[in-house]
C-alpha cells in the first residue's frame, strides 16, 4: 500500500467519523427546542424533583432547562421551597414546597421589578369585586348560589379572574383550591398577602423574555371590546412593520434597547416597558402613560392622587418618559403633533359624550327616575356600552394610531349609541315619570331641561335642526362639489 493510499483512507475513516458525529450532534441539538447549550449544575435539594420530574412532567422540565435559571443554578427549589408555617405549605415527597411561586418569591433575587410591579396598576387588578363590572359576572351573567363553584360564579373564576386575578385559597391538603387556581391573573392575591403573577406575562418554566416582549403576551389581557390594545396594535403601521421584521428585532437579547439592539418596530413592551439609552427597563406600566381613558370620563393620570393629597409622578414627566421611546424613531415635532391629535380626541369624546350622558344619568338615579337595581333597564346598558365599550374603543384607539378604531369601531358607534339610543331612551324613561307623579316626576322635568340645554350646545344643534344658515350653506356647497367629483369617475 503507497503512502497515498494509506493517507486517503484514513481520511475517508476519519470523515465517517466525523459526520457521525455532527449527526448525532445534530440529534442532540434538536431535543433542545431552545437550542441553548449549557452545563446545567443542579443545586442538591433539587436534584430528586428533577430527577422524578423527568419522568412524570418531562416538558416542564425541559423547559426550565432551557432556562436562564438553569445556567445560573437556580433550582426548583429555590422557588417552590417554603416553610412549614407558610399557610401554603405542602408536604411533597419528604420536602416542604409550596405550589405557588408568588411575586415576594421571586422578590429575593428580583428585588427592584417586584417593588415596580407592586406599585403598578397591574397588581391592583385584583381589586375589582366593588365594581360594576363584578355585578355582571357574579349576579346579571352567572350565580354565586346553586350555580356557584364554591360561593364564587363561574363566569368570573374562568372569566374576570383568569385576567385580574382570583384570591388564591389554599384547601386542606395544602394545595390551592380548584375555584380560585389555575390562575395567573395580574393582580392575583397569593397565600403569603402578596400581590399579582410574574408569570402572567413571563410563562413557565422559560421565563423568556422573548415570551414577555412579544404583544401576544398582553394581548391575552388586553383585547376585545372593551381594550382592544392587541387588535389596535396590528392595525396600526407599528404593528405592521413588527409583523414584516420580527425576525430582526432580537427578542432575545439583553440589554434590549430601541434604536441599538433593534430599530425595526416598536411593541407593547418598547413604549410601556423596556429600556432605552436613557430609561431603564420598568416594572410599572403606568410610567409612561399620561392619561386614565378607562373611566366613563377620562382624567389625566395623576388626577386622582392629587385630589387625595398624594404624591406622585406627574402626567407631564410620564408623557416624557414616553416621548423619549417615541423619539428613538421619530422627529421631536412628529411626535407633538401626534399628542395634540390624540388630546383633541380625548377632549371631544369627553366634552360632546362622556360627560352630559354620566350627569344625566347621575340626576336619574338620585332622583329614582332609574331604579337602584344595576343593569335591569335598558337605559343602563346603553350608557354601558356608550362608555365602556364604545367610548374606550374611540379612545384606545386615537392613543395608539389606529384609526379604523377610532372611527368605524369608536365615534361612529359612539354618535349612534347617543343620538338614536341614549337620547330618545331618556326622553322615554321622563316622560314615564312624569306621568306617574310624585318625587320622581319633579326630578324627570329637570332632566329634561337639562337634556335640552345639552342638545343646544353648538356640537349637538344639528339633531335638533338648529344648524346655523352659514355652516348649512357651506355644508351644501361642499357636499355639490363631492357628488360633482364622484360622478365623473
Ligand atoms: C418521586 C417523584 C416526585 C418527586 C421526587 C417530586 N415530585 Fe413533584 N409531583 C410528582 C407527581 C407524581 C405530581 C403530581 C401528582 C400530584 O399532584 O400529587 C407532582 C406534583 C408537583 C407539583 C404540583 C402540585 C399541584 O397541585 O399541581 C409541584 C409544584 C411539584 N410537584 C414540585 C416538586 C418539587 C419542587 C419537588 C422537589 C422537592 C418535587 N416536586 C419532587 C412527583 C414527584
Ligand atoms: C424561577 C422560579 C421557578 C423555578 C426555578 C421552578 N418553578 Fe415550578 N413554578 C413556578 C411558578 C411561578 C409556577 C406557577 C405557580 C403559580 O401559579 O404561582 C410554577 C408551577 C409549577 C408546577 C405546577 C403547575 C403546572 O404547570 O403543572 C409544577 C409541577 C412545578 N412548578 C414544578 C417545578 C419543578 C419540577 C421545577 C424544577 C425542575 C420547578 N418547578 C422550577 C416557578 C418556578
Ligand atoms: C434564587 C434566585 C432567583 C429566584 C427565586 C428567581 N430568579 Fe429569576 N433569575 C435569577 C438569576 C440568577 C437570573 C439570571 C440573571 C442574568 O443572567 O442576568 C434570573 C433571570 C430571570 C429572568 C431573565 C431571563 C432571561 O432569559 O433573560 C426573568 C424574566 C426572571 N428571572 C424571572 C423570575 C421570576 C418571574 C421569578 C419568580 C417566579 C424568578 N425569576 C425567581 C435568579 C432568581
Ligand atoms: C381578557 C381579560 C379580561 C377579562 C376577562 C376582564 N377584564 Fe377587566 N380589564 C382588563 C384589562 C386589560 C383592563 C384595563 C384596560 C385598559 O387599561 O385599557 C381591565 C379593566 C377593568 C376595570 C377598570 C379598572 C380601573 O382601574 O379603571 C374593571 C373595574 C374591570 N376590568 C373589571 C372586570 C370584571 C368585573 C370582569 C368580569 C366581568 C372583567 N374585568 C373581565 C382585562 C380583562
Ligand atoms: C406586564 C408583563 C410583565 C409582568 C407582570 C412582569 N414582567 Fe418582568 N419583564 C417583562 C418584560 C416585557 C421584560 C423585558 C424587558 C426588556 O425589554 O428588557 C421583563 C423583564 C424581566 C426581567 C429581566 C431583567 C430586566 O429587568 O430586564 C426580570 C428579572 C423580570 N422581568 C422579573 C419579573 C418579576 C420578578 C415579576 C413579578 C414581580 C415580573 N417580572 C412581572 C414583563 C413583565
Ligand atoms: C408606539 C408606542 C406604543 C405601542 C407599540 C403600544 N402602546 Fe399602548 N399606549 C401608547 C400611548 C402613547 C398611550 C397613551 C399614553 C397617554 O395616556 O399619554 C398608550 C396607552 C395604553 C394603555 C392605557 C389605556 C387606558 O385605558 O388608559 C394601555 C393599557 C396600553 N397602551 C396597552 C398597550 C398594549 C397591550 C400594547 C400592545 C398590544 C401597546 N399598548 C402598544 C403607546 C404605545
Ligand atoms: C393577565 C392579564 C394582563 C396582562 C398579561 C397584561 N395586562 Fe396590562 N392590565 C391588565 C389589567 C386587568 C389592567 C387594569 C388594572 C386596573 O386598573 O385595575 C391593566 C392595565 C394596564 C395599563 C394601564 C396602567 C395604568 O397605570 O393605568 C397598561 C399601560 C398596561 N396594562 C400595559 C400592559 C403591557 C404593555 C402588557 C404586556 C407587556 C400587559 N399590560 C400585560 C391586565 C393585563
Ligand atoms: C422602533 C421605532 C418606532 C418607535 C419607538 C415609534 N415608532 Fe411610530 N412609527 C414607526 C414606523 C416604522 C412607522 C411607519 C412609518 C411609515 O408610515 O412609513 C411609524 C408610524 C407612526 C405614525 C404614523 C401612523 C400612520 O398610520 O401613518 C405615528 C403617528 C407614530 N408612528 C407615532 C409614534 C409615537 C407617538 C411613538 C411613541 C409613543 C412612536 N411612534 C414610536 C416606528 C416607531
Amino acid at each position: 500500500m503507497s503512502l497515498n493510499t494509506k493517507r486517503i483512507i484514513i481520511a475517508v475513516i476519519g470523515l465517517f467519523f466525523l459526520s457521525a458525529l455532527l449527526i448525532v450532534g445534530g440529534i442532540e441539538s434538536n431535543k433542545r427546542i431552545l437550542g441553548k447549550k449549557a452545563v446545567i449544575k443542579v443545586s442538591a435539594t433539587s436534584e430528586s424533583c428533577v430527577d422524578c420530574h423527568t419522568v412524570t412532567s418531562p416538558s416542564l422540565v425541559e423547559q426550565w432547562r432551557d432556562s436562564k435559571h438553569a445556567i445560573r443554578g437556580v433550582g426548583c427549589m429555590d422557588c417552590h421551597q417554603a416553610e412549614k408555617t407558610d399557610v401554603d405549605a405542602w408536604e411533597h415527597e419528604g420536602k416542604t414546597i409550596a405550589v405557588i411561586v408568588s411575586p415576594k418569591d421571586c422578590s429575593k433575587c428580583h428585588a427592584r421589578e417586584n417593588e415596580e410591579f407592586q406599585a403598578s396598576h397591574h397588581a391592583d387588578a385584583g381589586k375589582i369585586i366593588g365594581s360594576l363590572d363584578n355585578v355582571l359576572a357574579e349576579v346579571v351573567e352567572g350565580n354565586t348560589g346553586r350555580l356557584g363553584l364554591d360561593g364564587s360564579s363561574p363566569a368570573a373564576i374562568s372569566g374576570c379572574w383568569q385576567c385580574h386575578g382570583s384570591v388564591v385559597k389554599i384547601g386542606k391538603d395544602g394545595r390551592p383550591t380548584p375555584a380560585t387556581w389555575p390562575n395567573t391573573g395580574i393582580g392575583r392575591i397569593n397565600p403569603d398577602g402578596s400581590k399579582g403573577s410574574c408569570t402572567a406575562c413571563h410563562s413557565r418554566h422559560t421565563f423568556s423574555p422573548v415570551v414577555a416582549r412579544q404583544p401576544d403576551s398582553c394581548g391575552k389581557c388586553h383585547m376585545g371590546p372593551d381594550h382592544p390594545q392587541k387588535e389596535i396594535y396590528e392595525e396600526s403601521k407599528h404593528g405592521i412593520a413588527f409583523k414584516a421584521f420580527k425576525e430582526y428585532m432580537k427578542l432575545d437579547a439583553q440589554p434590549w434597547r430601541v434604536g441599538i439592539e433593534y430599530t425595526a418596530a416598536p411593541t407593547c413592551a418598547t413604549c410601556h416597558m423596556s429600556a432605552t439609552e436613557e430609561q431603564m427597563v420598568t416594572h410599572d406600566v403606568g410610567r409612561r402613560i399620561s392619561w386614565n381613558l378607562r373611566p366613563p370620563i377620562s382624567e389625566k393620570i395623576d388626577a386622582k392622587a392629587i385630589k387625595a393629597g398624594k404624591k406622585v409622578e406627574s402626567w407631564e414627566q410620564r408623557r416624557k418618559n414616553m416621548k423619549n421611546v417615541c423619539g428613538k424613531c421619530h422627529s421631536e415635532k412628529y411626535v407633538d403633533g401626534f399628542y395634540i391629535q390624540f388630546d383633541s380626541a380625548i377632549n371631544l369624546y369627553n366634552e360632546k359624550y362622556g360627560i352630559p350622558s354620566t350627569k344625566i344619568i347621575k340626576m336619574m338615579k338620585a332622583g329614582e327616575i332609574l331604579t337602584a337595581i344595576a343593569f335591569d333597564e335598558a337605559l343602563e346598558w346603553t350608557y354601558f356600552y356608550l362608555w365602556h365599550h364604545e367610548g374606550r374603543r374611540a379612545r384606545h384607539g386615537a392613543s395608539m394610531m389606529a384609526p379604523d378604531y377610532t372611527q368605524w369601531h369608536g365615534f361612529f358607534e359612539v354618535a349612534e349609541r347617543f343620538y338614536i339610543h341614549f337620547v330618545p331612551e331618556v326622553r322615554e324613561a321622563c316622560e314615564k315619570a312624569i306621568q306617574k307623579g310624585g318625587k320622581s316626576a319633579t326630578a324627570a322635568k329637570e332632566v329634561l331641561k337639562e337634556l335640552d340645554i345639552i342638545l343646544n350646545k353648538e356640537e349637538h344643534k344639528w339633531f335638533l335642526g338648529k344648524m346655523s344658515d352659514d355652516e348649512k350653506a357651506s355644508r351644501k356647497a361642499a357636499a355639490d362639489e363631492f357628488k360633482k367629483r364622484y360622478a365623473q369617475h
